[in-house]
């Protein structure tokens, strides 16, 4: 059977992307947001994946007002990193994993959580960042990635606890597909950050900080905070924040098993407009 064997939760900071694709990860701004992600491209190294399920958001480049499912799940062969305005980020194509995902999407759909099917879907910097975060620059990405895509941009949004019950049906999906692979789980977005009206700029470094420790040791708990708190201490877009209860129900302690062991934490600020924060989980 498939199995869950870490979860790795990141911002997806654009800047990021562009810093990296440009050529100034070691300019004194960038140098320290980069450092936090030394450990990782080693331990991805170390522990690659088969498939990598990777909860993040569209920014309206695959989706618009035209049409916005809450949850969507990526069933194509591969996916397109998206122009979003100024050029596609000189990043490989996102190979998919089809039968999995179309596994999932059976078994979570038939444990009451209404999925939408998408076949065809352009990937923006809320995929590729953390792909070039936790890979650096390869050729080719090492894996396939399943996306699945939350709306976190247009109101209403999921709360943190269908999130967490989300993450914990896609457990169960996974680890029902009749085959030894080893499954990644990614949450990404966050951490505190507002891009518009007065409040832009804001940045919580404690409400950061506490969302990492309940997340890690009780996730119940976090996943129990009303949606509107994130706004008010995170900021507007720090709502992203529920994508990282999606991966964390999906962890083995949320079914019964151990806890997980906390392989690498950290939390930088500044990083354009927000902080970032970044976790590696494993199930042991
Ligand atoms: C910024 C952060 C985001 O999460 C995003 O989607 C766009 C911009 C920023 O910090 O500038
Ligand atoms: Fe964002």
């Amino acid at each position: 059977m498939a199995k869950i064997t870490a979860s790795v939760y990141t911002s997806h900071v654009p800047a990021i992307g562009a810093a990296l694709d440009m050529g100034k990860t070691t300019e004194p701004y960038w140098q320290p947001v980069f450092k936090g992600y030394e450990f990782s491209k080693q331990w991805m190294q170390d522990n690659t994946p088969d498939v990598i399920f990777l909860v993040f958001n569209d920014h309206a480049t695959a989706f618009s007002l035209d049409m916005i499912p809450t949850f969507a799940i990526g069933t194509a062969a591969s996916y397109q990193p998206a122009d979003e305005g100024y050029g596609a980020r000189p990043v490989p194509v996102v190979q998919g994993h089809p039968q999995l995902a179309s596994h999932i999407a059976q078994s979570v759909i038939q444990q009451d959580f209404d999925l939408t099917i998408v076949n065809k879907m352009d990937v923006d910097h809320g995929l590729t960042v953390p792909l070039s975060l936790m890979f650096g620059q390869p050729n080719a990405w090492p894996c396939p990635v399943i996306p699945f895509a939350v709306n976190v941009v247009q109101y209403p949004v999921p709360s943190g606890r269908r999130c967490f019950e989300l993450g914990k049906a896609i457990r169960k999906a996974v680890e029902s597909y009749d085959e030894p692979l080893k499954v990644q789980i990614w949450g990404t977005g966050g951490m505190s950050h507002q891009l518009q009206g007065p409040r832009a700029g804001l940045i919580n470094r404690e409400f950061d900080n506490a969302f990492l420790d309940r997340l890690i040791a009780d996730p119940a708990a976090q996943a129990a905070q009303p949606h509107i708190d994130y706004v008010r201490e995170a900021g507007s877009e720090g709502i992203e924040l529920v994508m990282w209860l999606i991966a964390r129900g999906a962890m083995a302690d949320m079914a019964g098993g151990a806890a997980p062991r906390v392989a690498h934490r950290f939390y930088h600020v500044p990083a354009s407009n927000t902080a970032v924060g970044h976790l590696i989980l494993e199930n042991t």
